[in-house]
This record gives structure tokens, C-alpha cells and sequence, in this order.
């Protein structure tokens, strides 16, 4: 079986993110949105560095204007996820995209984005849920318009909350209302921190917002007590290591600290973040870790039996992906 045919389980990806560069240069030619400054000559979106990649990740989510973009949106990526092996996903959707945080517009594109889901678990075998994903830099208040929708709207499909954006604004206990009304209401959560703060960062979004996982995670390693804790409460790191080679939190692949991390104890995961922004996909997420680290099929079926034990998902899926997993 070739990396590419393993079954995966992906638990860190951004919806608007994982957006094929064609998909929207398509929607922005049938909405006259002038795009031209955030490809380069190949097509491909670019940055110079992680601020300027927000700014063209949020002017990239320009043409995605209607609940029918989003269904559209949610299969393009679907197709192409489910093409790399992933047979679970768990994908980031914010409200801030999807009306501004009115939870009525709201409804129609989760509906939207739900059926599309549904649909491909059909048609691709993969299944898919949702995180709604409040975006740090937009501050507190908007993240508990996000909340809201995400209790409103919870169910089979929504299963999780969660926070990406700007790390060094604000910090964690600000926005502790937001992931307390979450938590009341029986979501799972998550967290970005430690990609580009420290090992305090970490500390301070575990103690103030009492997550599950954490997106990213990665600088834990610099703090030997950090590492222990993450180990002995279980706390799963969602890793991305491509995207912190491109985005340079990390000096390459060699000394990504992922090894390190998960030789200690730490159950880690492996996902794309944003994956056509980072010239990534999973099979080559899976490919570059075999070549750095001697990964094999054993070390996926672990990583991946970690992931989908840490997913945010009912008792049967979890045994159906496991049992897929196990089988292959
Ligand atoms: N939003 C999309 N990708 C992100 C990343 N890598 N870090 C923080 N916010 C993000
Ligand atoms: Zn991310």
C-alpha cells in the first residue's frame, strides 16, 4: 500500500483554507472580485510571511459570499482531501465568514456546508465534522457572536469550538466567556497556541480555556515540564508540520520538534492547516515525516489510532474509523 492509499484522519484543517486556488480564481471571475495580487505566476496563492498569509487567507474568503459557494467549497476540498486516503476529517468554519456572526445566516450556510458533507461521505467515503472557529485577532466580542452560533446550531454535524488567528493579540483568558459557553453547551475544544508563542502561551490557554487539544503546540518543546504535562493529561497536539516549515516557525523539517515531542509521550497528530497555501498535502505531509524521521506504516496506523481517539465525534463513528484504520 503507498503512502497515498493509507487511510488518515486529518483533524486540523481550515475550510476556507484548504480552498484549491483555481476553485476561487473560478468564483472570483463569476463575481468580478479582482484577485490578481494574492497569486503568483503558477496560480498558487503567496505571502511573504504569516501576517501577510492572514491577510491573504481573508482575501482569498472574498468571493465565498453565499451558502451555495460554501456547499461548492466543502466538496472541492472533500474531493481532494478524500483523494490523499483521509476517511475522517474535522475541518474549521467561522461564522466571521459565513454572516458576520448573525446566527440566522449562519444556520443556511452550515446547512449548506453540512449536506455537503453528506454528500461525500456518499460519494468519497470520507466523513466530515465541524469546528466553528473564532479568529483571535477580531477580538473577544466577535469570538462570542461565534460561540453562539456554534451552541445554537451544535449537533451531528458542528461538534466543536475552537480559536485560530493572530497568537501574540490578546491573550488566552480573554476570551474564556466564549470557550466556557461552548463547553457548557457539550462542545469539544480546541485551541491554536505554541505556534508562534512559547511553552507560556500553551500553559495559559490549557489553564484559562480548558481545551482538549491544541492546534499546533509545537514550541511545548521547549519547556521539559510543558511536555510532561501534555503527556500525563493526554492533551493531543493537532501538528501541521509542512505549514510551520513554509510559514518558518520552525528552521525545517529536520529539526521540527514533532519527533521529539511524541518520543516523550505527547500524543501528536498530523494535519495539512491550509494545505494549497503550503504546497502540502497529506500523502506529502506522510512522506516527508518517513523520509526525516524513518516513519512507517506502523507509526502512521499509531498516529492516526491517536487522532481519531482524540476526535471530536460520536462513540459509533469512532469505532467505524478505527475498525477502517485497523483493517487496512
Ligand atoms: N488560520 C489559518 N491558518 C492558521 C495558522 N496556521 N495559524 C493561525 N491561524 C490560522
Ligand atoms: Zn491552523
Amino acid at each position: 500500500m503507498t503512502l497515498r492509499d493509507l487511510p488518515k484522519v486529518e483533524l486540523h484543517l481550515h475550510l476556507e483554507g484548504a480552498a484549491p486556488p483555481a476553485f476561487i480564481r473560478g468564483l472570483a471571475r463569476e463575481k468580478n472580485i479582482d484577485l490578481s495580487g494574492i497569486f503568483d505566476e503558477d496560480g498558487g496563492y503567496v505571502f511573504r510571511n504569516f501576517e501577510h498569509f492572514l491577510s491573504v487567507y481573508e482575501a482569498a474568503c472574498e468571493p465565498l459570499k453565499s451558502a451555495e459557494d460554501f456547499y461548492r467549497l466543502t466538496t472541492a476540498v472533500l474531493e481532494e482531501t478524500a483523494s490523499h486516503g483521509v476517511i475522517y476529517a474535522e475541518t474549521f468554519i467561522s461564522p466571521d465568514f459565513c454572516g458576520g456572526g448573525d446566527v440566522a445566516a449562519w444556520r443556511d450556510y452550515l446547512d449548506a456546508m453540512a449536506q455537503a458533507a453528506k454528500d461525500c461521505e456518499t460519494s468519497h467515503g470520507i466523513t466530515l465534522k465541524g469546528i466553528v472557529t473564532c479568529i483571535r485577532h477580531e477580538g473577544p466580542e466577535q469570538a462570542k457572536r461565534a460561540a453562539k452560533c456554534a451552541v445554537e446550531t451544535m449537533g451531528d454535524f458542528l461538534t466543536g469550538y475552537g480559536m485560530a488567528g493572530a497568537e501574540m493579540m490578546h491573550r488566552p483568558a480573554d476570551f474564556a466567556y466564549s470557550f466556557d459557553m461552548a463547553r457548557e453547551a457539550g462542545l469539544s475544544l480546541t485551541c491554536h497556541a505554541g505556534e508562534w508563542g512559547g511553552p507560556d502561551m500553551v500553559t495559559e490557554t490549557l489553564d484559562a480555556l480548558k481545551v482538549a487539544r491544541i492546534g499546533h503546540g509545537i514550541n511545548a518543546h521547549r519547556d521539559a515540564d510543558l511536555v510532561k504535562r501534555l503527556a500525563d493529561e493526554g492533551i493531543v497536539l493537532e501538528v501541521c508540520p509542512g505549514s510551520n516549515v513554509v510559514l518558518k516557525a520552525v528552521d525545517g523539517w529536520a529539526s521540527h520538534p514533532i519527533a521529539k515531542l511524541r518520543d516523550a509521550g505527547v500524543p501528536v497528530t498530523i494535519s495539512t492547516d491550509d494545505p494549497p497555501f503550503f504546497h502540502t498535502t497529506m500523502t506529502a505531509e506522510y512522506d516527508a515525516l518517513s523520509k526525516t524521521f524513518g516513519w512507517g506504516a506502523d507509526d502512521f496506523l499509531d498516529l492516526n489510532k491517536v487522532a481519531i481517539n482524540a476526535a471530536f465525534c460520536d462513540e459509533a463513528t469512532r469505532a467505524d474509523i478505527l475498525k477502517r484504520l485497523e483493517q487496512a
